[in-house]
């Protein structure tokens, strides 16, 4: 990808929210362990998923990133794994639908275990301790010894990925997403009394699937029917992790991150010179790179030159974060720095980072209104500029938590202390989560008639 660029070179560079481990010979130790396991993903993979991006860039397809904001080891089970894959697929399915185009899925799974922190510390109890900083890197209890950044932590955090990775493509060809039963879920949910907006399109997938089985298209005959594609993506905030697990590509001789099919680099982190840019330039993997309301023109123009100097495309996403009410005053002017400089990019809309805030009952939330908001707002300004929206990024999971407002089954400010299961951010439940994607195949499919209409 870089010429001469090496898998150490972000050591020799500023970095921030990364651990100060205490242990260097641990930490020497667990680095070392690491590279000797197997990495966790095929380069041909990351290769495929990029392709199918450089179509998302195009509108000829659609990217469905989501999953919890942070993975623990606590909440690891065969069952949330399942919950939230299965959440996606019935989203998709919807998605696609309303786009008339693939939907390409991608978890924040098997991976997203690191986490960006406003401060170094937090106060818990009146007590003033280090910030927890996701599971791979110290320990969510509020004691002092928990918060010490434990490089073993990298060791148990590969295990969980490879066996949710595992879990993962099982589920994806093994039966479980066919989507007859994906779609026969939906359905139960279309039931709800309140649902009765989206039974229409839920009726219409049907038929269009009774349709195809008529003409002989069924999970027999047609595999595409029967299983599905599945890429996991993650923060590649822990470089120790990341380099740990980066390797040569057999085929292309190219540097390939092993820890998931794409990474992304957060809005905290996004330093043109800092150690995340200069670690995630060399890997050929798919990049996500967070724009929020800082996000400045000159900053964008060389991360994008930084990132994918030969402009390929499918190689960079960017995941717009502005926060409800604020898209008007950002995108277009990162919209234009784009078309400035005849950046091939995906634009992907993260309608939850920009809408945190504290409820009534002090925990931390975001209205399922304010997201959707935000989403409408990431079309309507594409619409007027005359780009393109290509997908959009969720924390969200498949349990049913109570963790944001709102939604058809309202949850409110009092409900929130319910389940609230979250080891960071609150995450949409699975209601929210499919009733956010119809909402979001309603946009979709009015894109689609405004092009049509342009097309006549
Ligand atoms: C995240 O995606 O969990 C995150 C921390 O996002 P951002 O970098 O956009 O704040
Ligand atoms: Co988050």
């Amino acid at each position: 990808m870089t010429k001469g660029w090496t898998k150490q070179d972000w050591r020799a560079k500023p970095r921030i929210q990364m651990p100060d481990y205490p242990d260097q010979a641990a930490l020497n130790a667990a680095e070392a362990q690491l590279a000797k396991y197997p990495p966790l993903v095929f380069a041909g993979e990351a290769r495929k998923l990029k392709k199918q991006l450089a179509l998302a860039a195009e509108g000829k397809a659609f990217l469905l990133q989501g999953g919890d904001c942070a993975e623990s080891f606590a909440e690891f089970s065969a069952d949330n794994i399942r919950d939230t894959f299965r959440v996606m697929l019935q989203m998709a399915v919807v998605l696609t639908y309303g786009a008339k185009v693939p939907v390409i899925k991608v978890g924040r799974m098997a991976g997203q275990f690191a986490k960006p922190r406003s401060a170094p510390t937090e106060i818990i109890n009146g007590v003033e301790l280090p910030s927890y900083k996701g599971d791979i890197i110290n320990g969510f209890d509020a004691t002092p010894d928990a918060r010490i950044p434990d490089p073993n932590r990298m060791l148990q955090a590969y295990t969980q990925a490879a066996a949710s990775l595992n879990l993962l493509r099982a589920f994806s060809t093994g039966g479980f997403a066919d989507i007859h039963r994906v779609h026969s879920w939906t359905l139960g949910f279309a039931e709800h009394d309140k649902a009765e907006r989206y039974r229409e399109l839920s009726n219409r997938i049907s038929d269009a699937l009774d349709f195809m089985n008529a003409a002989g298209v069924n999970s027999d005959t047609a595999h595409e029917l029967s299983r599905v594609d599945f890429y996991t993506s993650h923060e590649a905030l822990l470089l120790e992790y990341e380099e740990a697990l980066c390797r040569i590509d057999s085929i292309t001789g190219l540097p390939v991150a092993g820890s998931g099919h794409m990474l992304w680099i957060g809005d905290r982190t996004r330093q043109p010179d800092g150690a995340h840019v200069e670690f995630c330039r060399g890997v050929q993997n798919p990049i996500g790179l967070k724009c929020g309301p800082s996000t400045t023109a000159e900053d964008l123009k060389v991360l994008m030159a930084k990132l994918n100097p030969s402009n390929e495309a499918g190689r960079l996403t960017l995941i717009a974060r502005f926060g409800a009410g604020k898209v008007g005053e950002h995108l277009p002017r990162l919209i234009k720095t784009v078309q400035a400089e005849g950046a091939n990019v995906v634009w992907s809309c993260d309608p939850m980072h920009g809408n945190t805030i504290k409820s009534s009952t002090g925990y931390k939330t975001r209205p399922f209104d304010s997201v959707l908001r935000e989403v409408r707002e990431f079309f309507s300004i594409h619409k007027a500029e005359g780009t393109i929206p290509g997908g959009v990024h969720f924390e969200m999971t498949g349990k049913d938590v109570t963790e944001c407002t709102g939604g058809l089954r309202a949850v409110t400010d009092e409900d929130l202390s319910d389940r609230y299961h979250t080891a960071c951010d609150p995450r949409l439940n699975a209601s929210q989560s499919l009733e956010l994607a119809f909402l979001v195949a309603e946009e979709l499919t009015a894109l689609r008639a405004g092009e049509k209409r342009i097309a006549l």
